[in-house]
């Protein structure tokens, strides 16, 4: 297992009542594959990949990546170096071009990356289907479904197994969605990445290797 929850628990204080958004909450997943997880509005998708990303921490439990507890590595550490996250509104810096938006982790990661920086960006955003005119253009000027191509391609830029993502294809058309879901099996198949996604659609669901349903603080296997 590259990722594991183990025991998650995460509440909100409601007066003196503690509403559990995760409730002893285990799962794993591993290399080469490709998850997505279901659930409705609310039930605490979101909140359990900001714990698997170390964007917040868990009132109590664990999470493992390579076995390791991510507290012990840091979490700062293990976002640098370890998980790509992709959110369902981009995140670029807008005025940034697209090869300058990849650049930003390559430049605070401690993991091994070429010298030629930008010829691994270009390269990177080239596999993505953005070729070298959009690279060099200000993302604000390129189509949602492009913006998220170049999110997927900053996840990536520091060479990470893992890659989050939060209804990565929420605000694009179907086509485009298709386009962006086939780029993330290729990832898992291809290159034996982890990738995780949330998602509304069952659509995605299926394509998946497989699903979690995520229901009053707990994630079962779906199907
Ligand atoms: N600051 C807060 N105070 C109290 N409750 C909160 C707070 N932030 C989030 N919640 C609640 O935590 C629960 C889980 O929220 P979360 O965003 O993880 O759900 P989600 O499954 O991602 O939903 P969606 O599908 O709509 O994105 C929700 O009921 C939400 O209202
Ligand atoms: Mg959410």
């Amino acid at each position: 297992m590259i990722l594991e929850a183990k025991e998650l628990n995460y509440f909100y204080q409601d007066g003196d009542s503690r509403r559990y958004v995760l409730k002893d909450t285990n799962v794993g997943f591993e290399k080469g594959k490709f998850y997505t997880i279901l659930g409705q509005s609310g039930s605490g998708k979101t909140t359990l990949l900001s714990l698997l990303s170390a964007l917040d921490s868990p009132h109590s439990g664990n999470v493992l990546f390579n076995e390791q507890d991510i507290k012990k590595i840091g979490y700062e550490k293990y976002r640098r170096n370890n998980v790509g996250i992709i959110f369902q509104s981009y995140n670029l810096i807008p005025a940034f071009t697209a090869v300058e938006n990849v650049l930003v982790p390559m430049a605070i990661t401690e993991n091994e990356i070429p010298e030629d920086q930008k010829t691994v960006a270009y390269n990177l955003l080239d596999y993505i289907g953005i070729v070298k005119s959009k690279a060099d253009r200000p993302v604000n000027k390129l189509s949602g479904g492009e913006q998220q191509r170049v999110a997927i391609a900053r996840a990536l830029a520091t060479n990470v197994e893992l890659i989050l993502a939060d209804e990565p294809t929420g605000n694009l058309d179907e086509e485009m969605e298709q386009e962006i879901i086939d780029i993330f099996k290729k990832l898992a198949h291809e290159h034996d990445k982890c990738v995780v996604v949330v998602t509304h659609s069952n659509e995605i669901a299926q394509q998946s290797d497989q699903t979690f349903m995520l229901q009053k603080g707990k994630l079962s296997a779906y199907e």
